[in-house]
Order: structure tokens, then C-alpha cells, then sequence
């Protein structure tokens, strides 16, 4: 075991980054290492960059994230997407910065140590496993984030992800289900699914469907999230899956655009009319489920018109957050090579649009909860005299401060009014 030494994460990008570094984190510490929180203003003697490509901004930030960690003059590890794409390029080649790609991403314990034990480690003779990684005992937040697949075989013209993280992978179900025995064991009352494109899961004939009513079936008091998932044909089974309270009635579904001759041009293989098809099947279930979303403006060749039909769609389903992307050009991918590409200041226009729209229809998919009921997870006690957390729908909520409440905790609250993006819970 080394000796007592201090490491700090830094994060860009998606969910499944997130899973990643818990565990790292949880490694180095079940290790003997101390984690430092707070990146800014750590003068750790380890920094690990988990980067970010997904468009031109993230690159940039992952950028200026791992020249800080270097300029502190501390082991920087650089891994994560944009490591995978473009760090060679630029990266200093000096001893004090290790690039670690995607594949060996779980065996950073093991190439640190070698490393602050003089040795020189070519990760190209390791073998890697992206589902290598050990269930994370504490994490950075209050859910547990569970990885059960990896990588895409869509190839949407605009992304990059196929090439950064590979073809379509899925974990062994054995696996999936001790880490989430071994997570609830922890004390952990949510599990999140994460992945590339976790619809697409299949692990020896076992589907999605499977796996999630495998994952149900565990005893314990917990609830399963479905984080960001590809529209799909999902079955009535699947669907009625959602009746079991311990699934939470929340998906981010990623619509990406509400035009359909963009929708073509993404290589996307569905309509808006399929798109609000499932989202209704999911609400004749459970009438407020909640539907977050990925959007992208400013496709080449996206029109006025076509932006218009994403705010069509937008309202007519009143998604519970949209996240709005403005395209970036990614060089490799086939949306790049595309004639009409769109003005940055059209893009930054239709961008600010629908993140107002944004706004307006989350406060009125909260006012929706008015009067009902809601299970909040405590996640943390403010000074404010509240403790803040989340409902099954993935609905922000805070509470009012009394004697015995505890975080991480299930409450059973009446929501009594909405405060900004907040709502207020009450229990009785
Ligand atoms: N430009 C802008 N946004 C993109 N996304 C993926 N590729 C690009 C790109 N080239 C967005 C999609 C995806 C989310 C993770 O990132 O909306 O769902
Ligand atoms: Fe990218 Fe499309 Fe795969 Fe999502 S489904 S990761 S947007 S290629």
C-alpha cells in the first residue's frame, strides 16, 4: 500500500463519467489515499482529468481543466473522451502527465502506483475492461450510479461518441446485480442505469426489459432511475414495468430535434410522431411521469421552419428540463462534411429560445405537482433551515427542518407550493 497521499477528481460530460471517477475515487481510498473535493483549491499531489469531447466547448474545458492541474505542478492523469481523441496532439510529453485512454481507464490505481514506484507503464500492455471497476463505497452525491453498457453502434451523424468510446458493450447481468446488492449494502436508497445507449442493452439474450425486472426483483427499500436513454420501440411490457413504484417514473429520452427531415439528417430512425407516441404510453401509466431531453439547434441546413417544429414538439409534450446543445462540428463524423452549416449566431439565438422555453415549461410541469404526493430522497441539510432532495419524478424538493430528519432518507411529503425550481414538501 502507498503512503497516505491526496488525489483530486475533476469530471466533464456525461453520467457515465460520473460512475467512473465514484469508483476510481472509492479505490484510491479504500487504498489508503485521501480525496480532495475541491479541485480549485487542492494542491494535491495527483490530479485525474475524466474528459469530455462531446462538442467543441467540452474539449475546451477539459482543456483548461488539465493545464491547471499542470501548472500546479502536481501528477496529472488525463483520461476520458477527449484524452481518447486529442490529447496526444497537444499534451505536453513530459513524466508528469499520464494518458490514460477509455479501455484502461478502470487500471489508473494500478498505473499510478507503478508510476509513484519509479516505473515507466505503457498502458498498450495492460489489459483494460470498461466494466472493470469496483462498486464505489461513497460517491460524490446521494445516488448510486450504476454502469451496465458501453459505447454506440447508431453513428448519429453529428456525434462522436462511436468512435471515442467503441461499439455497443453490455455488462455480464451477474455483474450488474452484485454491484447493486453491493451499492444498497452501502446504504445507497437510489441506483441510477447509466451507459452510451442503455435501451440497446443484451448480455447473453438478456434485454434491457430482463434486466430491469431482474434489478426490481431485489429486496431491499430502494428505487431504480433510468438515466438517459435512445428512443426505442418499447414494449406494453416494458412499459408497464413503470407501475412498480420502485421504478421512478423518470426517463431522459434524448429527441435531439422535433423536425423530421433533421431528424433524417441525424440519422435518427424515428419521427416526432413515433417520439410523442412513447412518451404517451409512458404517461397512460403514469399520467405526470417526466420526460427530460437532449435537444440539438443548428444542425447544418436546420431552417427556421424546422426549429419551429422542435418547439412544437417541446410544448405539446412539456418536458421536465430540456438540455439545449448547440451543434458543434466534430471532425470524423458525417454531419461535418455537410453543406449549410449553421451560423454561430443562429445557433446561440435558437439556443437562448428553447432554454427559455426550457424554464417556462419546467415551472409548468412543477405546478402540475400542486397538492400530490411525492417521496422525496434527502440528500442534504442547507442552512437555510431546509433539507433538499429529489421525488421519484426527479423533481427538486425541500422540506422544512424537524427533529429526526435525516439525509438519505425516504420522506412521504405532500407538495404544498413551488419556490423557483423548488417545490415545497410537507410531512404529515
Ligand atoms: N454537437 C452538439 N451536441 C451534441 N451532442 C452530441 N453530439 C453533439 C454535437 N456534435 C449532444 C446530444 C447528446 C448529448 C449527450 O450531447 O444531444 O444527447
Ligand atoms: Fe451519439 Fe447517437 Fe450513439 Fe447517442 S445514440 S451516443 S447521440 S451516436
Amino acid at each position: 500500500m502507498l503512503t497516505m497521499k491526496t488525489i483530486s477528481f475533476k469530471t466533464l460530460g456525461c453520467r457515465l463519467n460520473l460512475y467512473e471517477t465514484d469508483a476510481l475515487a472509492s479505490k484510491f481510498r479504500e487504498r489508503g489515499f485521501v480525496t480532495d473535493g475541491d479541485f480549485e483549491n487542492s494542491d494535491a499531489e495527483i490530479f485525474v482529468i475524466n474528459t469530455c469531447t462531446i462538442t467543441n466547448q467540452s474539449d475546451k474545458k477539459s482543456r483548461e481543466y488539465i493545464n491547471r492541474a499542470i501548472r500546479k505542478g502536481s501528477l496529472v492523469v488525463v483520461t476520458g473522451c477527449m484524452a481518447e481523441q486529442y490529447a496526444q496532439n497537444y499534451l505536453p510529453d513530459s513524466a508528469q502527465v499520464i494518458v490514460v485512454d477509455n479501455k484502461h481507464k478502470n487500471l489508473i490505481y494500478e498505473i499510478v502506483e507503478a508510476h509513484l514506484g519509479g516505473e515507466i507503464v505503457d498502458t498498450k500492455n495492460l489489459d483494460g475492461d470498461v466494466f472493470g471497476f469496483e462498486a464505489a463505497k461513497e460517491t460524490f452525491h446521494t445516488r448510486s450510479i450504476v454502469k451496465i453498457q458501453d459505447g454506440c453502434n447508431n453513428f448519429c451523424s453529428y456525434c462522436i461518441v462511436p468512435y471515442v468510446r467503441g461499439r455497443a458493450v453490455s455488462r455480464p447481468v451477474e455483474d450488474i446485480l452484485q454491484n447493486i446488492k453491493t451499492e444498497l449494502g452501502y446504504g445507497f436508497k437510489e441506483i441510477v442505469l447509466t451507459g452510451v445507449n442503455i435501451s440497446k442493452y443484451n448480455s447473453d439474450g438478456v434485454s434491457f426489459e430482463d434486466l430491469i425486472k431482474k434489478i426490481l426483483e431485489i429486496d431491499g427499500d430502494f428505487r431504480l432511475r433510468i438515466a438517459s436513454i435512445e428512443p426505442d420501440d418499447f414494449s406494453d411490457s416494458f412499459v408497464q414495468l413503470f407501475k412498480n413504484p420502485k421504478l421512478a417514473p423518470h426517463i431522459h429520452l434524448c429527441l435531439q430535434s422535433g423536425s423530421n427531415a433533421v431528424l433524417k439528417r441525424m440519422h435518427r430512425h424515428y419521427t416526432r410522431e413515433d417520439f410523442m407516441g412513447i412518451v404517451d404510453k409512458f404517461r397512460a401509466i403514469v399520467p405526470n411521469f417526466n420526460v427530460t431531453t437532449d435537444i440539438i439547434v443548428g444542425l447544418p441546413g436546420e431552417t427556421d421552419e424546422d426549429f419551429a417544429d422542435t418547439l412544437e414538439v417541446a410544448k405539446k409534450i412539456c418536458f421536465g428540463h430540456i438540455h439545449a446543445f448547440k451543434y458543434s462540428r466534430r471532425s470524423g463524423t458525417l454531419a461535418d462534411k455537410m453543406d449549410c452549416q449553421i451560423d454561430e449566431k443562429i445557433k446561440t439565438q435558437r439556443s437562448k429560445i428553447l432554454r427559455d422555453l426550457s424554464e417556462k415549461l419546467s415551472t409548468d410541469y412543477l405546478k402540475s405537482f400542486i397538492g400530490k404526493r411525492q417521496i422525496l430522497l434527502t440528500e442534504t441539510i442547507e442552512e437555510d433551515g431546509f433539507v433538499y432532495g429529489y421525488g421519484e419524478n426527479y423533481v427538486r424538493i425541500k422540506m422544512k427542518m424537524s427533529d429526526g430528519v435525516e439525509t438519505n432518507q425516504f420522506y412521504d411529503v405532500e407538495i404544498t407550493c413551488i419556490e423557483g425550481d423548488v417545490l415545497i414538501g410537507k410531512e404529515d
